[in-house]
């Protein structure tokens, strides 16, 4: 028998993302159910199973979810959630015809976000995030990367690293930082990219890596902004700090990024628009995962990556958000999944794995998260749809209604639990009631 202290019943389905535990490639267990201990996961089946299996140890919590569906918290690869100021007048600048590269060269652009956070302090940009991921926890990311990148001095990429550090100690969100220093020239450096280079190598990651406040590295690897030289020199100085390498890749210009990613081994190559799909082949072959991030291509009025060919090669397909000011200001993957498949062809089950077990595969945690297998993170969501394909064809609304991080109710905080506006609004999209199954009988 297994000790349970947490155990969730009543659920249409259990899509756990490990093909092993159920039906199709992602695991679908038909009215499952999931129990965890000390916020692991102990045990996935069919609730028929249960009893007979699992035992619940004194005071433990036990969720009836009412029907709705189960599903691996969201794990986000790629985003820039920490940032002061706004960007929306660039956001109507292209309306009118300007691209994202005409508006950095002239100064907006990434260097505009610096501005702003060069001026802020450490706690205006934790004040400024929690909103942020409150927000992305109400939607289901459980686990987010965010990267620096922002700063461009020592100092700034320090405090923006800071304030990653301290967001995971205020809310519930999984925070994993990336160091990005080599986002972009700084101004006082233009015109000596090399010279920044050397600060960036010499000095800030030596900083960033004696305080250990970064896990990963990455590079804007780019046309007028880092070269595949440029990057090969900051991400093998991040490796020999033992920092993993994931980066902007192929995103404006064909430049080599994604052979480079195959090269060096790198967790992610990210973006992707214009890389050959001859060098993500290499990728497939050095298990680096191919890191998509549709929410881009969409907000920019681009062409989408490639997804079909990149499968076709058997990479393995991440989609993240990207979330920015500039260029994805949104961070919301159930509708990121959405484009996965009505604009790159992705299936809904490639998509949901983009999202869960990929994303976790492009940060290197696919041994605590992304799937619902014993032994990970007990990180849950309950989504208010029919089966888990609605997570996606229903677009642009929010189906998830509670959200659980290794094994705690986080959203919504307090014991709401039904009647969520979420709910009743993916309902009514839907156009059809949710079928309850017939109320379980209490466990022994
Ligand atoms: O992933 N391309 C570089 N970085 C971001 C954009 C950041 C920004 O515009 O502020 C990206 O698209
Ligand atoms: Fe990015």
């Amino acid at each position: 028998m297994i000790s349970a202290d947490l155990i969730v019943t009543n659920l249409a389905e259990l899509v756990t993302c490990e093909p092993a535990l159920g039906e199709g490639p992602l695991g679908v267990i038909t009215r499952g159910a999931i129990a965890a201990a000390g916020g692991r996961i102990v045990w996935v089946g069919p609730e028929s199973r249960l009893a007979a299996e699992v035992g619940a140890v004194p005071g433990a919590q036990r969720i009836d979810g009412r029907g709705a569906v189960g599903l691996p918290g969201f794990v986000d690869s790629h985003t820039h959630a920490i940032f002061a100021g706004s960007r929306e007048e660039e956001y109507a600048l292209r309306a009118r015809g300007a691209s994202y590269q005409e508006i950095a060269a002239a100064g907006g652009g990434i260097l505009s976000t610096v501005r702003a956070t060069r001026a802020a302090s450490r706690d205006d940009l934790v004040e400024l995030a929690l909103p942020r991921l409150a927000t992305v926890l109400a939607h289901g990311t459980t686990t987010i990367e965010i990267k620096s990148g922002y700063g461009l001095t020592t100092a700034d990429e320090l405090k923006m690293l800071a304030a990653a550090r301290r967001l995971a100690e205020l809310q519930p969100v999984e925070v994993h930082p990336t160091f990005c220093g080599a986002h972009e020239v700084p101004p006082e450096f233009k015109g000596r990219t090399d010279a920044y280079v050397d600060l960036v190598v010499d000095e800030m990651l030596p900083a960033v890596a004696e305080r250990t406040l970064a896990e990963y590295v990455d590079v804007f690897c780019e046309e007028g902004v880092f070269s595949t030289t440029q990057a090969r020199r900051v991400l093998d100085a991040g490796a020999s700090y033992g920092l993993r390498a994931k980066f902007h890749a192929d995103e404006f210009v064909t430049l080599g990024g994604a052979e480079l990613a195959a090269e060096l081994h790198a967790l992610s190559a990210d973006h992707l628009l214009k890389a050959r799909v001859e060098d993500v082949a290499k990728m497939k072959e050095a298990g680096v995962t191919a890191a998509l991030l549709p929410g881009t291509a969409f907000f920019l009025g681009l062409p989408y990556a490639p997804a079909r060919k990149f499968l076709e090669t058997g990479v393995r397909v991440a989609l993240a958000s990207d979330f920015n000011p500039g260029s994805s200001m949104g961070p919301n993957l159930q509708l990121v999944m959405t484009m996965a498949v009505s604009q790159m062809k992705m299936s809904p089950e490639e998509a949901l794995l983009g999202v869960t077990l990929h994303g976790a595969c492009a940060m290197g945690l696919e041994q605590e998260v992304g799937s619902l297998r014993p032994g990970k993170q007990c990180d849950l969501l309950l989504a208010d749809v029919p089966n888990w394909r609605d997570l996606s064809y229903i677009y642009g609304v929010n189906h998830v209604t509670r959200v659980l991080k290794r094994g705690k109710v986080v959203h919504p905080s307090g014991e709401r639990r039904s009647d969520m506006p979420n709910a009743a609004e993916s309902r009514l999209v839907s156009g059809q009631a949710r079928s309850v199954p017939a109320p379980r009988p209490p466990l022994p």
